[in-house]
């Protein structure tokens, strides 16, 4: 194996071609193990490091870039309107049942029509609530794909599904579907209920307009026009079917199932049952409904399809639906109650959000008394009143939410809700800021908005003190105890046992845990000083760059929006929050409290954020080339001499060249020679 960033050293084609199919094949491994079987083997870290090497080396040798490699996934420049694609055969509706009659109607009328006696063999998947897609492979390459639309023609979406890691770009050669030469895969798109929470967090920080629900979230994504917009969207593949086969085929549903799973495609078959007649399909039909709340996706029902293909075929298809198979629905998820009162909840960066306080209700056998509002707009498009009996909704761990209120049950003295012009804990003026959805109390020592910095602070992703929970930090705070996060680290034994519901052993744990948190990983230090906009990727995204929280806060916005990834409203928004004194003595004291930041990106000298990367120079600049290109070498990234797509940045000195409007066209991000200083110095 060769050491990293020795390209020259590989003599021959054969060694660069061997070394580049090497990592392109681990890095599919890897999105396998970590996209598909949600089990990674190595560190976000190991695995940018081989893609990074794998850039280089295409970088270098342009002409052996093949489409299916994992560095093409992300490319082309936004489209206007999405092509049509019409589908070779049909892609088929179910028909839904709710009631186990209907089961057994439509499992007589298969036995009556096939003229058989004894069960039918079925397969019972769940039924994934998402979007449904056609893949397309030739010759064991993705080469296009498109959604059902009216289900004979959709629209052409191949450049964002080329995103999405669970998809490979090229098929495995291995069991009965290998080598065919064209491969038509029908299944879902979809998010997991994390990924859709953390996007609707991210979007809710931005001032966005956050989704429904993950399905919404995932058919908006895949209708995104810009694929790099996608590409930041996490979404899962599950297959579920095919089209056209040519070169293989298969008897059974299962076998199908199991086929594709060999070509690397992802099919849910831990989920999926074999059942011998009705009673069979209702045992596993109640293991799904009872499986379906610890899903990390979501599921609306199970499929229920006859197994032997050749029977498919006989059966048919009537309408718009096959005879041969049926989506047998869970019950809904929605319920009707009363809305009591609307209280309005203060957040961390001291948005207000009304919460509708309800007459407790069973919802898809959960008990229900609350429900977000979001926010005025939300309540005045839907007109919800206190009073109003309303339809809810519950989808997964999400806090359930108002579908729409019966107006035909509204009493008559009700009037319509308004959110308070002052912060109903502090009493501070509470303003909608432009551009924004919610109104904010502005005032940063209001006791709600401690409150949800101090639980966001010791949260599990943030510091991660254990034995900190939401009732200990309220009455802390109540207390007068803690009036910022610093002072959890001043906290005295004696009094935190004095504490309800504390005794000797839980402080001591307590002091314990806290001790224990002052190791800490930067990024993570970083994401828990809870700075608007800063999540767990910004916050790691700025400490691979910069190394720590303390050379960020020395950082200028147009130096912060020099890392990919990072945009205005980020740097902006990271910038004043260290131009404040009381955040940056709040900081202080926790570094002499003995909390000490580490990053495990390597020393932070060493972190760069020319590292990896690729730079083209244009124009003349004010310091000979050979010195430019030496300071991007030790830094850690390389020089190219044209623009393409895997350039990061182009350095832009006097008379440039055709390579800005190149580098234009191609959106790779332009810099000034002073900039290029800043970057190649900054470590
Ligand atoms: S089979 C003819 N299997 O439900 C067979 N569909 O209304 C058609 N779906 O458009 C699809 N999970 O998007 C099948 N395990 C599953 C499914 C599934 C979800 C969706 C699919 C389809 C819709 C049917």
């Amino acid at each position: 194996m060769m050491s990293k960033g020795k390209e020259s050293e590989l003599a021959s084609t054969e060694e660069i071609l061997a070394e580049m199919e090497r990592l392109k094949k681990l890095i599919r491994y890897h999105d396998h193990l970590y996209y598909v079987l949600d089990n990674p083997e190595i560190s976000d870290r190991e695995y940018d490091r081989l893609f990074k090497r794998l850039e280089q080396l295409e970088n270098e040798y342009p002409q052996f870039v093949t489409a299916d490699s994992p560095t093409q996934r992300v490319g082309g420049t936004a489209l206007e309107k999405f092509e049509q694609i019409a589908h070779a055969t049909p892609m088929l509706s179910l028909s839904n049942i709710f009631e186990f009659q209907e089961l057994t109607d439509f499992d007589s009328r298969i036995r009556k029509l096939l003229g058989i006696p004894g069960p039918v063999p079925y397969v019972v998947e769940p039924k994934l609530d998402g979007v449904a897609v056609e893949l397309i492979y030739q010759e064991n390459l993705l080469i296009s794909a498109g959604t059902r639309g009216d289900g004979t023609v959709g629209e052409d979406v191949t450049a964002n599904i080329r995103t999405i890691r669970a998809i490979p770009l090229s098929l495995r050669s291995h069991g009965p579907f290998a080598r065919t030469s064209l491969l038509e895969i029908r299944g879902e798109i979809f998010m997991l209920r994390s990924d859709f929470d953390s996007l609707n967090r991210d979007r809710d920080d931005a001032g966005l307009p956050s989704f429904a629900n993950p399905r919404n979230a995932a058919a908006g994504s895949i209708r995104q026009l810009d694929p790099t917009v996608t590409a930041q969207r996490r979404l899962r593949f599950l297959a579920h079917g095919v089209g056209r086969i040519e070169g293989a085929s298969a008897k059974t549903q299962l076998e199908l199932l199991h086929g594709l799973n060999e070509l690397g495609i992802p099919a849910n078959l831990e989920h999926t049952k074999l059942c011998h007649g009705v009673n069979d399909i209702m045992i596993h039909y109640n293991t799904l409904n009872q499986l379906r709340d610890q899903l990390p996706f979501e599921i609306d029902g199970s499929v229920i399809k006859v197994n032997s293909l050749d029977w498919q075929t006989e059966l048919g298809t009537k309408s718009r639906s096959p005879r041969w198979a049926v989506a047998y629905k869970f019950e809904p998820m929605q319920a009707q109650t009363r809305i009591l009162r609307i209280e309005v909840g203060v957040g961390r960066t001291g948005t207000l959000t009304p919460v509708a306080i309800m007459e407790p209700v069973q919802v898809g056998g959960v008990k229900v008394s609350r429900a977000t509002l979001h926010n005025q707009d939300e309540i005045d498009r839907k007109d919800i009143r206190e009073g109003d009996v309303v339809v809810i909704q519950r989808a997964g761990d999400v806090i359930p939410e108002v579908v729409r209120v019966r107006s035909e049950f509204r009493v008559s003295n009700s009037h319509p809700f308004k959110i308070p012009d002052h912060c109903p804990v502090c009493g501070s003026e509470a303003v909608r800021l432009q551009g924004q959805a919610a109104k904010r109390c502005l005032n940063s020592s209001c006791p709600a908005r401690l409150k949800e910095t101090i639980k966001h602070f010791v949260s599990r992703d943030a510091m991660d003190i254990e034995g900190l929970g939401d009732k200990l930090v309220e009455q802390l705070v109540d207390k007068g105890l803690v009036h910022d996060p610093a002072d959890i680290y001043y906290l005295d034994i004696d009094i935190l046992a004095s504490l309800d519901r504390m005794a000797r052993k839980s402080a001591t744990n307590l002091i314990n845990a806290i001790d224990r948190s002052k190791k800490v990983s930067s990024d993570r230090f970083l994401f828990s000083l809870g700075i608007p906009l800063v999540g767990a990727t910004v916050a790691r995204l700025l400490i691979q760059s910069f190394g720590s929280a303390n050379t960020i806060s020395k950082k200028k916005a147009d130096e912060l929006t020099l890392v990919p990834g990072i945009g205005p409203e980020v740097a902006q928004s990271v910038v004043q929050f260290f131009a404040e004194p009381t955040n940056v003595k709040m900081i202080e004291r926790l570094f002499y409290a003995g909390v000490s930041p580490t990053t495990d990106f390597g020393p932070a000298s060493t972190a760069s954020l020319l590292k990896g990367t690729t730079v083209v120079f244009t124009g003349s600049i004010s310091i000979p080339r050979s010195d430019a290109k030496r300071m991007v070498e030790a830094a850690g990234g390389s020089v190219g001499s044209s623009v393409s797509r895997k350039t990061d940045f182009l350095v832009v000195g006097e008379d440039p060249g055709s390579k800005l409007q190149k580098a234009r066209e191609l959106g790779v991000k332009v810099i000034s020679e002073e900039e290029f200083k800043t970057l190649a110095s900054v470590s």
